[in-house]
């Protein structure tokens, strides 16, 4: 490949790894008649294993097999499980053993919810293997990781991939996004955008930069996601300045972000402002995802518009919807073997990290940074702790 990244950096695997493709002799057989899709869960750790509950909720899917290298993460799943489906799920605890479940033809799917720094790696692999994966968000929290999945992308384009991003499965925000682009607020002229936590320290890997990403891909990704939804392009450029060492300025192994306002500049004059912090007192907290146009405003998560001159929104119509409906948009899309029919595929994470990639360096900088300046960042590719 042209841009330095090779595949052999995603691939290489430590002493504990296994190959791709391996048998799983130890995953159950489907009776003859069964239609259920076998789905294997890889992360049950705190979304992980709200997931896993979404899904023991959903008709049509058996969880056949579990894999965390935590292992009361992994005995807390697979009896939930047992207790549900009524039959125990295979177990694995190797950092590389979701090479197994991506390899087996006892496996039609795969969720995963692992930190943040194995995804780039584990999505790769599944594209490779044609696995069909529900992978959180972030897609990927290097330049690098972003240029490789593409490529793989080009490579696979069938591989039904949905990313983690919930709020796309909003039918009535779809609507009033659909109507925005039909031009019913105008012109797009501002972006306002927020998001304050107060919940302090999150602690583990979600402090270790190198790990998370930092907040702007580990968490933001979801309002940049919007953003491309509604915009379908990426910025020309952000600046941003921020704050460390706030929250918990005793713990000298946290370098992730405390705060941070950022400027997007998008084509055609379109600007948006976003500021993100995890320094709100008690009832200081909230989000804003809002766009202003000549005519009107959309007000994103309220999936709604607001007219000039009318007193009551025009809320989207369609049925609600999250994290539940957007697992079954997957399933329904893998059933249907369509990777165009979920809500939020492969390019929606690269767009997502995108943005928070630009806002990252431009941070680090303290400098006004373009999109191709970002595409050429050469930050190293995660090494994953465990190999
Ligand atoms: N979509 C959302 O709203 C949402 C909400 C929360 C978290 N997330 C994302 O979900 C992901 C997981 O976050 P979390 O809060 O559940 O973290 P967590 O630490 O609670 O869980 C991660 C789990 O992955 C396991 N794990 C780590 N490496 C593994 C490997 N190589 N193979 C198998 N298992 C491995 C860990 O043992 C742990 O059980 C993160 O990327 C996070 O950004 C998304």
């Amino acid at each position: 490949m042209s841009d330095g990244v090779t595949r052999r950096d995603f691939v290489k695997v430590g002493s504990a790894g296994v190959a791709l493709g391996l048998a799983t002799s130890t995953l159950p057989g489907q009776a003859p008649g069964d239609e259920k899709l076998r789905c294997a869960f890889v992360g049950v750790g705190g979304r992980g294993g709200g997931l896993l509950q979404a899904v023991l909720g959903l008709e049509g899917v058996d969880i056949v097999a579990v894999c965390d290298t935590t292992p009361a993460n992994l005995n807390r799943a697979r009896e939930a499980i047992e207790q549900k489906q009524g039959r125990r799920p295979a177990g694995f605890g190797g950092a590389y053993d979701y090479r197994q479940m991506l390899g087996s033809d006892k496996v039609d799917c795969c969720v995963i919810a692992t930190p943040c720094d194995w995804h780039g790696r584990m999505y790769h692999d599944a594209l490779v293997a044609g696995k069909p994966f529900y992978g959180e968000k972030p897609i990927a929290i290097t330049a690098k990781e972003c240029k490789l999945l593409r490529a793989t992308r080009e490579q696979h384009p069938n591989v039904v991939a949905q990313i983690g991003f919930q709020w796309g499965a909003h039918q009535g925000r779809a609507d009033a996004i659909r109507r925005v682009k039909g031009g019913e607020i105008g012109e797009l002229i501002e972006g306002r955008f927020c998001r304050h936590n107060g919940w302090g320290s999150l602690g583990r890997w979600f402090n270790d930069r190198k790990r998370s990403g930092d907040w702007m891909l580990e968490q933001a990704v979801h309002e940049f996601n919007l953003l491309w939804w509604v915009t379908g392009e990426h910025p020309l450029s952000a600046y941003t300045l921020g704050r460390t060492n706030v929250v918990e300025p005793q713990n000298a192994k946290r370098d992730i972000t405390d705060f941070y306002a950022t400027i997007l500049e998008y084509p055609k004059g379109l600007v948006v402002h976003y500021a993100h912090g995890w320094i709100s007192p008690p009832n200081f907290g909230g989000m804003e995802t809002k766009f202003i146009g000549t005519k009107g405003g959309l007000d994103v998560l309220g999936a709604s518009l607001m007219l000039q001159g009318e007193k009551d929104p025009r809320p989207g119509e369609g049925a609600g919807g999250d994290t539940a409906e957007h697992l079954r948009n997957f399933f329904d899309a893998v059933r249907a073997n369509d990777p165009k029919a979920v809500n939020c595929g492969i390019e929606n994470g690269l767009q997502a990290s995108y943005v928070g990639l630009m806002i990252r360096k431009s941070l680090d900088e303290k400098r006004k940074v373009t999109f191709e300046e970002m595409l050429e960042d050469d930050t190293p590719m995660p090494e994953p702790p465990e190999a």
